[in-house]
């Protein structure tokens, strides 16, 4: 495949470290740190930012740009694996630790012996799993899951949160020793809303993609008013939204330059007569038909699917409903796209 090239190789080229666009202050920042540690593969590291800021792309970046590029990159999904899972997934099992438990199977720390284990949604592990981890971080070996001898283990571990790390602190979802272990070194992304210097050449990146992928003519350029537009933005799905906001204005142009009228971002239309202002407070002016409440819960529900991306415990977390309540509102709405086993949705 790739005329030959490894699938390490082809990531080695799509995730370099140096290409991450960094022009604003802050990012930076993030970015001198990462080239700093990127070949220091002991150090672990904790990447905090809102959804769709780039932590994925960021652990990519800082393991396929390292020496050890060519060993594996092993992501784990902590929230949507079921927490009996989650530990022999890990750390493995001995033959009969459970029930089903045939074989003996690796761990993912094992598996991803000299690359990275990158934990996603850390603040999602259980607590006596996140003790687990942090007794495994601290010697550098552990037990399989039924298992009684020692398994030493030599991965990078990254782990990732998506939410204010005290307020997970405080309402003992993470728990603080593990946090101090994995906070080495700790590199937040900043939201997009504080990237301004970043949302043009983002904005380039992803035209020259989607007129790739969707063989349009090369765009050359964003109108004014496409740029103040895009500057006004608040931007809540981060650079994932804009990627999406850019894909449609390129499948939608007419000629070589994209206008307002191919832009089409989510929270200016969100309901006839609401908007969200530039400060990010809701603007409300009723229309002579006025607004349904309902459809104003079905936006606000649709949102939390997408900042939960799909896992709908977590949606209902958000929302402060059960989750009985959300799928009966899924089914009353007829919204799809959900996945009420908690797989992470593609
Ligand atoms: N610096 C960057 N340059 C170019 N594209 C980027 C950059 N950072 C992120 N992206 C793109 O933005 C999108 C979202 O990034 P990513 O999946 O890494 O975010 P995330 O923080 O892991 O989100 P989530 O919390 O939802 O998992 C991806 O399409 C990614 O390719
Ligand atoms: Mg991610």
């Amino acid at each position: 495949m790739n005329g030959g090239k490894s699938l390490q190789e082809y990531h080695r080229q799509a995730y370099r470290l140096q290409d991450m666009v960094a022009v604003c202050p802050s990012m930076q920042q993030v970015l001198s740190v990462a080239l700093q540690i990127v070949d220091v593969p002991t150090a672990n590291v904790l990447l905090i930012g809102e959804t769709g800021t780039g932590k994925d792309t960021l652990a990519k970046c800082l393991h396929y740009s390292s020496s050890r590029w060519d060993q594996p990159f092993v992501p784990i999904n902590c929230a949507a694996i079921p927490e009996a899972l989650l530990e022999s997934e890990l750390f493995g099992h001995e033959p009969g630790a459970f029930t089903g438990a045939r074989g003996r199977k690796q761990g993912l720390l094992e598996i991803a012996a000299g690359g990275t284990v990158f934990l996603n949604e850390i603040a999602d592990m259980s607590l006596s799993l996140q003790a687990k981890l942090l007794a495994a971080t601290e010697d550098l070996h552990f037990y399989r899951v039924g298992g009684t001898e020692l398994v030493q283990y030599n991965a990078r571990i990254i782990a990732a949160i998506n939410r204010n790390i005290q307020d997970a602190i405080l309402d003992r979802s993470f728990r603080a020793d593990l946090y101090y272990r994995l906070n080495t070194i700790q590199l937040r992304l900043p939201p997009l809303r504080e990237r301004k210097e970043d949302l043009l050449p983002l904005a380039k990146l992803f035209i020259q993609e989607m007129c790739e992928r969707h063989g349009r003519l090369p765009v050359r350029e964003l109108t004014h008013e496409v740029l103040e537009c895009l500057r006004k933005h608040r931007w809540p799905g981060n650079i994932r939204e804009l990627r999406q906001v850019i894909e449609r204005a390129v499948i939608l142009s007419r000629t070589d330059k994209i206008t307002v009228d191919d832009i089409l971002i989510d929270t200016v239309r969100l309901a006839p007569g609401i908007q969200i202002t530039e400060e990010g407070n809701i603007k409300v002016e009723f229309p002579p038909d006025g607004i349904a409440l309902e459809t104003v819960e079905r936006i606000l529900i649709e949102r939390a699917l997408q900042a939960a991306h799909g896992v709908q415990a977590h949606a209902a977390k958000l929302l402060h409903i059960s989750r009985d309540t959300l799928r009966y509102r899924i089914q009353k709405y007829g919204l799809t796209g959900t996945n009420p086993h908690g797989d992470k949705m593609g």
